[in-house]
């Protein structure tokens, strides 16, 4: 069986982190990355460099004035820079410090007792059938709802917010027929951020006639160089909530719900001891980096592991195979350790654009666990020995197809509401 060490060439310095195999099971392809090409070739795109060493990683991240986030040709259905994902310091902080106070720990903390009820609405939903789909029916509209709360936007909705974040992000896997054709996945990209543009247009008006108290509405009240925002700012921090927002809890959760399924051991252990729940939520964020890399562009003149880069060069930083890096982790640096003293993981990125909903996908990821093992402690793969699984990853944001799981079922809990 082929493994995805496999799509590193280390003769030719290059490298295809999007073959299926990779996002299936990327730890070996880190390691062949790490050990025999650190600075090498995206495969078939001459002038982009793939980063993998933890130290090569967390140097790009923290000098956006080498490796800039301005990367123009990021074609994820845009029409202008994302805000702040795409603007390098100084003008970056102007927007964080609008952004950041609403998604500070203080602000999330309260927001946990709601949480905690919906993931239990949502166990309540099949715990008593004894078999589900974690991906469908946890991992997808758990996320989902607690964001469009925060936001203030439309539950009803939430099929078509899925819709356009899917369209965007992996339009290949929600329309096969388009694979390969790559001016009609651009399109359908460009067609589903023209609908995300006109809807966010929408929103912003009826925030500004009446205001609320989603993070939108704070927004609003926020300034940017003494100035209120201009309806195109707030589309464009827009744009990417819907897709930072929708897409990366649930891809954890899979990455880590299809993990932990498939280790008896420690879920007996998270079972016995829940305390030990903060712990493994880092190390699944570690070892799982659901958001494997981040591009760059580079700005000087840069040499890493004796790869020379020019300006105009694009670097994927591959944050992946930083987070398995045992010259950062150890030994144990390509499993779970519950024991690990220091876990710098850079799954949340580093530097000046550091996530800025990393507190509350934390909040989000500690309640799950809890509640899951809790309520269905012994989940396993619903599998037969004579035909197990394959579960199926999208590649760049690591997200299962499905997670079919079973059981032993309970009861319904009712949480009232
Ligand atoms: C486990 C869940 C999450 C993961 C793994 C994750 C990962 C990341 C990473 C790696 C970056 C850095 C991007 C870069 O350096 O180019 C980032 C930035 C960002 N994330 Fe998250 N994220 C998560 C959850 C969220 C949530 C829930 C939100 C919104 C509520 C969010 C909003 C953002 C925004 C707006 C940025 C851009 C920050 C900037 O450029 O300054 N993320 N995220």
């Amino acid at each position: 069986m082929s493994s995805s060490a496999d799509h590193v060439d280390a003769a030719a310095r290059s490298a295809n982190p999007f073959d299926p195999s990779v996002a299936a099971d990327p730890v070996p392809f880190y390691r062949a990355l790490r050990d025999d090409a650190p600075v090498a070739l995206l495969m078939g795109m001459p002038g982009t460099h793939v980063l993998s060493r933890y130290d090569d990683v967390r140097f790009a991240l923290q000098h956006p004035e080498i490796f800039s986030s301005e990367v123009r040709s990021l074609d994820i259905g845009q029409e202008r820079p994302l805000i702040p994902m795409q603007v390098d310091p100084p003008d970056h902080v102007k927007y964080r410090r609008v952004i950041d106070p609403h998604l500070a720990p203080r602000e999330v903390a309260p927001r946990a007792e709601g949480i905690r009820w919906l993931v239990n609405h949502l166990i309540d939903g099949f715990i008593e059938r004894g078999r589900c789909d974690l991906h469908a029916e946890l991992s997808v509209p758990y996320p989902a709802t607690v964001f469009l709360d925060l936001c203030g936007m439309p539950q009803a909705d939430v099929d078509t917010y899925l819709g356009w974040k899917d369209d965007i992000v992996r339009p290949q896997l929600r329309h096969p027929e388009l694979a390969g054709d790559r001016a009609a996945l651009t399109a359908t990209r460009h067609r589903a951020g023209a609908e995300m543009y006109d809807f966010f247009s929408g929103l912003i008006a009826d925030r500004r006639a009446s205001p609320g108290d989603d993070v939108f509405s704070r927004f609003l009240a926020g300034t940017v160089d003494g100035e209120a925002m201009t309806d195109e700012q707030l589309l464009d921090i827009g744009y990417l909530f819907i897709l930072g927002g929708l897409d990366t809890v649930t891809s954890t959760l899979d990455c880590s719900l299809a993990h932990l399924a498939r280790d008896p051991e420690l879920r007996a252990r998270l079972a016995a001891d829940p305390s030990a729940i903060p712990v493994v939520v880092e190390e699944m964020l570690r070892l799982h980096t659901p958001l494997m890399q981040v591009l760059r562009v580079v700005k000087e003149p840069v040499e890493l592991a004796g790869v020379a880069m020019a300006p105009g060069d694009h670097v994927m930083v591959m944050l992946g195979a930083a987070d398995t890096d045992p010259a950062e982790f150890g030994a144990t640096a390509g499993e779970v350790d519950l024991d690990r003293t220091s876990n710098r993981h850079v799954a949340f990125g580093a530097g000046p654009h550091r996530c800025l909903g990393s507190h509350l996908a934390r909040v989000e990821l500690r309640i799950a666990f809890e509640e899951v093992f809790r309520r269905l402690p012994d989940f396993e793969l619903d599998e037969s020995p004579d035909e197990p699984l394959e579960l199926v990853y999208s590649p760049g944001i690591r997200e299962v197809a499905a997670l079919p799981v079973r059981f032993t079922p309970g009861p319904v809990e009712g949480t009232g509401g």
